[in-house]
């Protein structure tokens, strides 16, 4: 049975969860694929730091080892930033790599340079996981957008920021307790001020908005509004009135062909949808012209959820090239 070879950029919250789900759902993948996959090599800085035993080996820090494996089909990215990861799978397309990406901040700015290189290369590229982690919001507005038209998408794009707010409303946590819980649990970006201050919403807004209108607004013009500016006298007042806070995202396009964008923390009454939206969940609700309003909930951060829908990239990918769908 042939063996693909696959390259993990980064090896923490996300790049070790896809480690792990290879590892668990080894014997399904080949089952279902007729291929094996064998993590050839993994990209960190550190290559001194302890991490999953009997990995040591694997580890370099330098992206040319992974992409000089003999046969290395599909790079897996969960590393930070813009750069060097774009540059990186500029790299890994250039060298005929389906990749396979987490990274939300270079995906909402070289996304479509991406994509331009990996159609010019005969290659795919997988980006289910920067938006909303486990939920597959991605998927299924693909899976729609042949028929229906997306007018208006409004949701929690955050997990962090709904972990921290359900934390300080139900627990009575501060809001440093909160944070530092929802680091611990592996939530939160490198640097959680991208959380806080609504910048990793935002760049995942603008993703949605590439995919529902084929284009973004104006980075400058979208107002983007933290869950700093709230305090826990707001939070503990907006409860007794029976209100919550949400960090909500929406994008609209008007029928001027105008987009408007914006993220900022809105109080919202029993009646919301995004009421009972809680702890790490998001929700992304899409109004349609056929289906009509469609809204999905689950987890929006987390090693599994997100590790998880990057393995499902990877069957859809390996299951397209070879001709047929894929169904776990
Ligand atoms: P993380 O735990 O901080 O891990 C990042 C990994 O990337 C580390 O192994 C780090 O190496 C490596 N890395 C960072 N910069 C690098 C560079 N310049 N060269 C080589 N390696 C580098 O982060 P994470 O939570 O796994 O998130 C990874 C990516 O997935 C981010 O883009 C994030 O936005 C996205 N994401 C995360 C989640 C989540 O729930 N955590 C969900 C969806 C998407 P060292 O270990 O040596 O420092
Ligand atoms: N830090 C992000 C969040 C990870 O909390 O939503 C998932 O993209």
């Amino acid at each position: 049975m042939a063996t693909i070879k696959a390259a993990i950029l980064g090896f923490g919250t996300v790049g070790q969860g896809i480690y792990h789900i290879l590892n668990e759902k080894r014997e399904e993948l080949r089952d279902k694929l007729g291929l094996e996959i064998e993590v050839a090599k993994i990209l960190v800085r550190d290559t001194t730091k302890e991490r999953i035993p009997g990995t040591a080996h694997l580890l370099t820090d330098n992206i040319d080892d992974c992409l000089s494996v003999k046969g290395i089909q599909v790079v897996f990215e969960a590393i930070v930033n813009e750069e060097p990861a774009f540059t990186y799978l500029k790299k890994a397309v250039e060298h005929k790599c389906h990749v396979i990406t987490a990274n939300k901040v270079m995906y909402a700015k070289r996304g479509p340079e991406l994509e331009q290189l990996a159609k010019q290369h005969g290659v795919f590229v997988g980006f289910e996981a920067t938006t909303a982690g486990g939920v597959p919001v991605i998927k299924t507005m693909k899976n729609i957008l042949l028929v229906n038209d997306v007018s208006r998408i409004q949701g929690i794009l955050n997990g962090t920021t709904n972990y921290i707010l359900t934390k300080m409303r139900a627990e009575g946590w501060t809001f440093e307790e909160a944070l530092k819980e929802a680091q611990a649990l592996g939530y939160a970006e490198a640097d959680p001020f991208n959380d806080i201050s609504g910048q990793d919403a935002f760049k995942k807004l603008m993703i949605l908005s590439s995919l529902a209108f084929d284009e973004q607004p104006n980075w400058a013009d979208v107002e983007v509004i933290g869950i700093d500016t709230i305090s826990a006298e707001q939070v503990a007042d907006a409860t007794e009135k029976g209100l919550r806070y949400r960090h909500v995202a929406e994008v609209e396009k008007y029928s001027d062909g105008t987009i408007y964008a914006r993220v900022a923390p809105m109080l919202v009454d029993k009646e919301h949808p995004l009421y009972p939206v809680d702890e790490v969940f998001n929700a992304v609700t899409m109004e349609t012209n056929y289906i009509g309003t469609l809204t999905l909930v689950g987890p929006g951060a987390g090693m599994y959820p997100t590790a998880s829908v990057m393995v499902e990239d990877y069957a859809e990918i390996i299951g397209k090239r070879a001709g047929f769908v894929v169904t776990i």
